[in-house]
Order: C-alpha cells, then sequence, then structure tokens
C-alpha cells in the first residue's frame, strides 16, 4: 500500500469537505448506533438497577486499583486516629472505572454521609451554598464531572474547602450586604474524565490526587464473578475470562455484558455461563475479541481509508465520525491507545499495524518515513 505521507491536521478541517465516499461512510451508522452502545463505558441510566447492588463499599471488597488503595487505607486510618475529616480527593481516569464507588468507599470507612452531586447539576452559585449548608459533619460530597463546574460556582468552592466557610453577598450598591456562613468540615471528592482541563486553583486545593486506570482482564474476571454472586448468575472461570477480555478494561462494561450474556445462557444454554456461551453471545452483539464494537472498528478503518492511517487531527476524525473531539478523546481513544490500536503523536492520531492486522488488513510498507528521507535530500 502506498502511503500518503501528507499530515491532516485540524488547521485543515475547514479544507476537508467529505466527498461521496466519506458521506456513504457516514450512512453506514446513525446516532442510534452511538446511543445505544453497549460497550460505552459512560453512565447509562439503565445500569443503575444493576450497578448499585454491586457496589462494593469496602476497600477490602473493591477489586483492582491497587495503588490508589493502598493510599486511599493510608490516609483514612490516619484520618481516622486523629479524628480528623479526609482531606479533599481528586478521583481522575477514563468513565466507568469505579469513580462513585470510590466516594461511597470513603464515605463508609470514615463512618460519614455521602451526597453525590454533578458539576453541570451544580447551576448557580446559590445551588451549592444550599448544598454545602446542608451537610453534617464530616459528609462526603462527591462532585462527578467536577471540570464541567462554571467559574462563579467554582469560586464560591475555593473558600468552603480550605477554610470551610463562604461569604455570601446579597443585595446591589449601597444595600449590599456580605455574610460569612461557616460550614461543617467536609470531605470533598471530585471526579473527573479530564483532569487537565480543571483549573489550577481547583486542583491545587485537593490534598489527594488519585489516578485510576484500565483494569487488567484478570482483575475483570474477579469484579464478574463477584458481580455473577450477588446476581445469582452461574458462570465458570473461562465464562468470566471470556466476558472480562471484551469488557475494555472497564467494570461498567463487564458488568453491562453480562446481563446481556446471561440471558443467551438461559435460552440456549444450561443457564451457565461458559466460554462458548459467552463467545456466542458478544459475537452476535458485533463485539469482538478484544472488546471493539462496530464503532471502533469504523473509527480504525475510517482513519485508514481516509488519511492513510495517519497522521490525522482529532477534530478531523472527530468530524469525520460526527462525534465531539473529547467524546473521542475520553472515550474511544483510551482503550484504543492501550491495547497499541492509535498512538498519539505530535503530528496527529496514527492507526498502528497491529489495528490493521486485527481488522484483516495490511499494514503499509515501512519503507516510506518521511523523517529519514528527509536526511539525503
Ligand atoms: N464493581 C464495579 N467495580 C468494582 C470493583 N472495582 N471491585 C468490585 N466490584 C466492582
Amino acid at each position: 500500500m502506498k502511503k500518503n505521507n501528507k499530515n491532516h491536521s485540524d488547521s485543515e478541517i475547514k479544507s476537508v469537505s467529505f466527498d461521496d465516499m466519506e458521506m456513504e461512510y457516514l450512512d453506514m451508522h446513525d446516532d442510534s448506533d452511538f446511543e445505544n452502545r453497549i460497550v460505552a463505558p459512560e453512565y447509562n441510566p439503565e445500569d443503575a438497577d444493576t450497578e448499585n447492588p454491586l457496589r462494593p463499599q469496602t476497600l477490602d471488597s473493591y477489586i483492582g486499583q491497587d495503588t490508589v488503595k493502598q493510599n486511599l487505607s493510608v490516609y483514612i486510618s490516619a484520618a481516622l486516629a486523629r479524628h480528623e475529616s479526609l482531606d479533599h480527593c481528586l478521583l481522575y481516569g477514563p468513565p466507568g472505572l469505579g469513580k462513585t464507588t470510590l466516594a461511597g468507599i470513603i464515605a463508609h470507612e470514615m463512618g460519614v454521609g455521602l451526597r453525590i452531586t454533578s458539576g453541570p447539576a451544580i447551576e448557580r452559585p446559590g445551588d451549592l451554598a444550599a448544598l454545602l449548608s446542608s451537610l453534617n459533619p464530616g459528609d462526603v460530597l462527591f462532585i462527578d464531572e467536577i471540570h464541567r463546574l462554571s467559574r462563579t460556582v467554582e469560586e464560591i468552592l475555593y473558600p468552603a474547602m480550605e477554610d470551610f466557610a463562604i461569604d455570601i453577598i446579597t443585595g446591589k450598591g449601597q444595600g449590599a450586604m456580605s455574610y460569612h456562613l461557616p460550614l461543617p468540615k467536609f470531605t470533598l471528592v471530585g471526579a473527573t474524565t479530564r483532569a487537565g482541563q480543571l483549573s489550577a486553583p481547583l486542583r491545587d486545593r485537593f490534598g489527594v490526587v488519585l489516578r485510576l486506570e484500565l483494569y487488567t482482564t484478570e482483575q475483570l474476571a474477579d469484579i464478574v464473578e463477584r458481580s455473577a454472586g450477588i446476581l445469582g448468575i452461574a458462570i465458570d472461570r473461562e465464562g468470566a475470562l471470556e466476558l472480562a477480555s471484551r469488557s475494555r478494561g472497564t467494570p461498567r462494561i463487564a458488568n453491562r455484558l453480562l446481563r446481556r450474556v446471561r440471558d443467551f445462557a438461559q435460552v440456549v444454554g444450561n443457564g451457565v455461563i461458559t466460554c462458548d456461551i459467552a463467545r456466542m453471545a458478544l459475537d452476535r452483539q458485533e463485539i469482538d475479541e478484544l472488546g471493539l464494537d462496530k464503532i471502533d472498528r469504523l473509527l480504525l478503518s475510517g482513519i485508514i481509508k481516509f488519511y492513510n492511517g495517519g497522521p490525522v487531527g482529532l477534530e478531523t476524525i472527530a468530524a469525520a465520525i460526527g462525534e465531539e473531539a473529547v467524546t473521542i478523546e475520553d472515550v474511544y481513544e483510551p482503550y484504543l491507545m492501550q491495547i497499541g490500536f492509535l498512538a498519539r503523536t505530535p503530528r496527529g492520531r496514527c492507526v498502528t499495524n497491529a489495528a490493521y492486522l486485527h481488522l484483516g488488513l495490511k499494514p503499509p510498507a515501512q519503507a516510506d518515513v518521511p523523517e529519514q528521507q528527509s536526511l539525503f535530500d
């Protein structure tokens, strides 16, 4: 295959017009593919019934994330011994890895209450003031998607986190009054998929910063077995491993797949999820051995087809598949990069040889590496 060395950078987006071939490619999937995506790591309200009873309540029953667990366990023991509340914690990493679950565990281990909200849900400074003043001493306040707080709300949070007090101004001009409102001590647990988007003043106010990583297949198989036990689903180790290996390192996906595969075991098999049942059920849903679905394969084959495998800018890919750039960065890319199918280079994203082979395509020849040629120009 002749590789075109042109770099399709984001600055070219406006000049990239979809030709007929690209439009045909886009028509191959519609929005419902994104919405119903079984391997999407983001929270879906349909997950609530399964996720809530499965959430471990203690650090001991939380599988994986060993470094996070070891550090948290020290901080929690020390805070308990000093009869203090835990420092504010920032949890970051891809969606679906258990950030909300960890906030619940922190509250449980500290023996305090938990309040859950999210950045976009706190619209005005008054909403946050009301929330903060309704906390009980020591409570954990969990703010999901904390990078989406507005600047005005964030400014209320600074003194609340630092001094456990907020200053409220009422009225205008000469009639303006300022009140200093002391708050109960609390622990803020913030979660984000995009640590880089947090403002420096907010980031600096977290005493504990913890990064969650994608899970290994073995860890996911342990999670699947634990969940199956709680839900009364019969599964053998090979079945759990097969399910885990197609779950993209993400417990939320593993638990969702478990629910779907259970139906197959019941109707097609004898009720037990074996390797064969898991394989057949997931093949039928077009989730391949590595957990890639139709959209992942479209993303990779689109870069190969229209941009010769890259490098291509993120915004260009986003326009081509009709998704937002941040979604591609947060949702699709982490796993494709983890399995070595997509590489992030200074000139844009590149599909790797491993991805070509996985898609049954011949990787491009190694010969035309532009940097080397230019040495002899
Ligand atoms: N369910 C979801 N995530 C889990 C985890 N890390 N450990 C145990 N059960 C889980």
